[in-house]
């Protein structure tokens, strides 16, 4: 392998010296002032040499590390530095160490203090590299999360959260850079499980500075010395902790909420609803399932200009363009399904010549990579049913950056797709679009809504997101209760189920 992909498997980012001391100093302030400091995955020994020079009562000094290299380094760090703590750093790999044993041996405070490697399970799949633990899905997702996305993990992630583990009924700090997004997930792997977490805080770091690296990082503390019970954490503007802190997340109603006054005051808006948030159409096959419409004709992602019947052939609207207009090359895709699982060899019937092009593009169709679409009719597409093919949508884009919901009708007379990004209602009449976008804009709405992102997140707004609200309670507190009853009546026959479900959010 070579030393580029090394680098990559093992996460080899060593903390810079004036990182690693400023860490400490943080931690110092905080009230961490531990007897033994424990390095899980050491390196060359940075932020064991700064943890022995800033706490001076340490008694016992441990640092791990896989490469034998930076263990010799690590120790040669140590060395450097007089201390009356007895110091010693191992190889070991850290998906073998028993780490309930190595903690069990410690003089209590405990201080795990160190960086893990920031690389993902997929990204280590995509270069052929096994630094992995051999149970993956430690977070128990079945069905289709545990076969997509949600299948994805950071290595720290895992590692967090057996520190995590092994640290409960201790008097004890974890204390770790990584990706905010890990860290976040570490406390609420915790929270909802009931383990203990407490004491949390966020300092973000610059991860382009210290790493070069582009992603929400920081330094993580949590602890487990019984006095953390109120599942929060205090998120710092940076190391400077003399300043208040800037926000405060934390674990509500069994949810991570990203801002916990604001989720006081609005959380009376959370309920079920009539309404089901859905995501677009999925197809991993862009190239040959979406088309550009160049001078009245339609184009392919690989350049070749296309034609065949309608039936099949719908309007586009990518989540990149759902913040802008639909004007200017418009985009159409192909649906071969009207719900997930349905014959797609009717096509061949109904739309000879889309089954034509399906079949001469059959050599990249056929080998999408996700599991997903394995054993399932040849062709097939993800993210489709009733509601795909409702005339009216309420959208929001998942990457967005602020809260805006948009309404999109029909094109030609025919519904519009969106892609897999973006998030929609269905609605059947514009009049009940109309109302649910303008509840979804109002500032009641995005109250509660913002009390739930986290805006760094990658994608901040997600269907379990936008599923907390409920509009019935929504339009009832802004008044506009007779108006939602009237659109969604007459989009339906007033049914017992309605009605039952204002019963229910009163
Ligand atoms: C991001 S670097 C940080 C190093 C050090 N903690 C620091 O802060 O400077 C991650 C370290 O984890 C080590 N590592 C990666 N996988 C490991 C494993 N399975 N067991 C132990 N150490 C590992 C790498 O060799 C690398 O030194």
């Amino acid at each position: 392998m070579s030393e580029t992909k090394l680098k990559l498997e093992y996460g080899d980012y060593q903390t810079p010296a004036d990182l690693a001391i400023d860490a400490c100093r943080v931690l110092e302030r905080v009230g961490i002032w531990p007897k033994s400091l424990v390095e899980p995955t050491c390196g060359v020994g940075g932020f064991l040499k700064s943890g022995v020079e800033k706490f001076l009562d340490l008694e016992v000094v441990r640092g791990f590390e896989i490469n034998g290299r930076y263990v010799d380094a690590a120790r040669q760090a140590l060395g450097c530095v007089t201390t009356k703590a007895d110091t010693s750093v191992e190889y070991a790999d850290f998906f073998h160490t028993d780490w309930a044993a190595v903690v069990n041996k410690l003089p209590e405070p405990i201080l795990f203090l160190g960086n893990p490697p920031w690389v993902t399970n997929a990204a280590l799949g995509s270069i052929g590299g096994d630094n992995l633990p051999t149970k993956s899905n430690f977070q128990g997702h079945v069905g289709l999360d545990a076969i997509t996305g949600k299948g994805n993990f950071d290595i720290s992630e895992y590692m967090l959260i057996r520190l995590s583990e092994a640290l409960q009924g201790k008097n004890a700090t974890l204390a770790m850079l990584c990706k905010t997004a890990v860290a976040r997930k570490i406390m609420a792997y915790c929270w909802k499980r009931g383990l203990e977490m407490g004491d949390c805080h966020i300092f973000p770091i610059d991860a382009m500075r210290a790493f070069g690296v582009s992603v929400e990082a920081c330094l993580f503390i949590g602890s487990f010395n019984g006095r953390g019970k109120d599942r929060s954490c205090l998120i710092h503007k940076d190391f400077s902790v003399s300043e208040a802190a800037t926000g405060h997340m934390g674990y509500r109603d069994g949810i991570l909420i990203s801002d916990v006054d604001k989720y006081e005051r609005w959380n009376f808006l959370r309920g079920r609803s009539r309404y089901t948030w859905r995501s677009g159409v999925k197809h991993d096959c862009a190239k040959v399932m979406e088309f550009t419409e160049v001078d009245g004709k339609l184009v392919n992602g690989l350049g070749e200009s296309v034609d065949f019947e309608e039936a099949f052939l719908y309007t586009l609207l990518k989540s990149s363009a759902v913040a802008g207009s639909m004007r200017g090359g418009k985009r159409k895709v192909l649906v071969t399904q009207k719900n997930v699982g349905d014959d797609t060899s009717l096509i061949a019937r109904v739309a000879p010549n889309t089954w034509s092009y399906l079949l001469a593009h059959a050599n990249l169709l056929d080998k999408r990579a996700s599991i997903i679409y394995r054993k399932r009719p040849r062709f097939c597409v993800f993210g489709v049913g009733e509601y795909s093919f409702a005339p009216w949508k309420v959208v929001i884009s998942g990457f967005y950056k602020k809260l805006g919901f948009r309404v999109v009708g029909p094109d030609d007379g025919r519904p519009v797709m969106l892609d897999d990004t973006a998030y929609f209602l269905s609605c059947s009449s514009e009049s009940e679009a109309r109302l649910c976008a303008d509840l979804l804009n109002s500032d009641e709405a995005g109250g509660l809504l913002s009390s739930l992102i986290f805006w760094d997140s990658k994608r901040p707004i997600t269907v379990e997101v936008l599923s907390h609200i409920s509009l019935e309670k929504l339009a009832r507190h802004l008044g506009r209760e007779d108006e939602l009853l009237a659109v969604t009546n007459q989009a339906d026959p007033p049914c017992s189920a309605q009605a039952e479900l204002f019963a229910m959010s009163s």
